[in-house]
């Protein structure tokens, strides 16, 4: 087969009798003018969505309020001329913008409107965490699904998730979904729902949608000499985004893996990846590979911060374990160190910052890892201020 003509290939969606391809096209970093999130260069962008159609995927995901809310009129248009019926079309309830249960109904007929649609195929509650959840079962969001489910505005209903793993179950749990959406890549094994939570939801009939398989680009960016050095070990040559895809598609369990493809580029290699990266193929010694790649990126970890928000709230208001994920992910990741001052910046402007530590010495008492707070909030200050 030519470079680029290779076909995905596909996977049961859950407990239901149809198939998707296991790679998804995710309309949330599409290609851009001017360097301006809200301005997707159209041309491209459509070329991209259509090329990768036409090579078997049929699973195209977009959100209200991706790409400053033009995501979806953009994948309105970029799936005329016949592609709509070529794709099963999700996209999500920013529950957070309802503010009484008729808003759910305003948000959903807008949406289908952007998306020039009479129905999409996976409606999910958008993100869900803890507060969320309860915010919008408070507004009886259920309801809302089941009478769009009865009539036909959406096909099937699901939600996306960014909390912990109780949290993932609970909500499992609470209601018929035929599937969810997770973040998992080889370094989040162990976080937010997890391996634990997709084998969970597998086990309960969920397909199982994967978001950030290349942790939205930080395995594939700035990759540190050691860790291409680890995968030139490997008898097989993969760049970093194919062993990230490859380890996310070697888990039986995963339906669909979502990425969020910038350039035409990305979009040739991730249909090559997904043509024959089938489950259970990695052999011990390639996931040795990986495992080794994931021990360098977390000795870089600066804080053992386990996220446990026993230290909270600061009586001087410093959001702890926000701060030491920040300085966690740069330091990991090589992060460029501009774009982590000016998020860093917006902390200290929103009285969140380090700066702000009165060194009483309230969260070490509190913190069960024993973690030196105070002398680690004065580093981190003074490592992610604009250099
Ligand atoms: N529901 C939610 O809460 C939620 C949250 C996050 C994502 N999502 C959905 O899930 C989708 C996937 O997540 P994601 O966008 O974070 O996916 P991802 O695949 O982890 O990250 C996408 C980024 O990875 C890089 N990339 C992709 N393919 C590559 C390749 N072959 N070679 C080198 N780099 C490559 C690009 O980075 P550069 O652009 O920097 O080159 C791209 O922007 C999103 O697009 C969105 O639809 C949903």
């Amino acid at each position: 087969m030519k470079k680029g003509d290779d076909k995905v290939q596909y996977r049961k969606f859950g407990k239901l009798d149809f198939e998707v391809s296991a790679l998804g096209f995710g309309c949330m970093r599409l290609p851009i003018i001017d360097g301006d999130t809200a301005k997707i260069d159209e041309a491209e962008a459509t070329r991209m969505v259509r090329h990768a159609i036409v090579h078997g995927v049929n699973y195209v995901d977009t959100a209200y309020g991706y790409h400053g809310g033009k995501s979806e009129s953009f994948v309105g248009r970029a799936l005329q001329d016949g592609y709509r019926e070529r794709v099963k079309l999700a996209t999500k309830c920013p529950v957070w913008l309802a503010e009484t249960h008729e808003d759910f109904d305003k948000l959903l007929n807008e949406q289908l409107e952007r998306l020039q649609v009479d129905y999409v195929d996976m409606y999910l509650l958008h993100a869900l965490n803890a507060k969320s959840w309860q915010a919008a079962y408070d507004l009886n969001v259920l309801d809302f699904v089941r009478r769009a489910l009865a009539d036909g505005r959406i096909k099937h209903a699901g939600f996306s998730f960014h909390d912990e793993l109780p949290v993932f179950k609970e909500i499992v749990d609470a209601f018929d979904w035929d599937f969810c959406q997770i973040q998992l890549n080889y370094m989040d094994e162990e976080y937010q729902a997890g391996l634990e939570g997709l084998r969970y939801a597998a086990s309960k009939g969920l397909a199982v949608v994967i978001m950030e398989p290349l942790r939205g680009g930080r395995l594939t960016n700035n990759v540190p000499e050691e860790v291409q050095a680890i995968w030139e070990q490997a008898p097989i040559k993969r760049t970093p985004a194919e062993w990230a895809l490859r380890w996310v598609l070697n888990q039986p369990e995963v339906t669909v893996v979502l990425s969020g493809m910038s350039m035409m580029d990305h979009v040739v290699e991730n249909l090559r990846v997904a043509a024959d990266a089938g489950a259970n193929t990695l052999t011990e010694q390639e996931l040795a590979i990986i495992d080794q790649a994931k021990e360098f990126y977390l000795n870089r970890t600066k804080v053992k911060c386990t996220g446990c928000d026993y230290c909270m709230p600061c009586p001087a208001g410093v959001a702890i374990p926000r701060l030491f994920s920040m300085y966690n992910e740069a330091s990991i990741y090589n992060l460029n160190p501009e774009n982590v001052a000016k998020n860093y910046g917006r902390m200290i402007e929103e009285k969140m910052g380090a700066d702000l530590c009165v060194e009483c010495g309230q969260c070490e008492a509190a913190c069960p890892q024993n973690i030196t707070i105070r002398q680690h909030l004065k580093d981190l200050h003074a490592a992610l201020q604009r250099p």
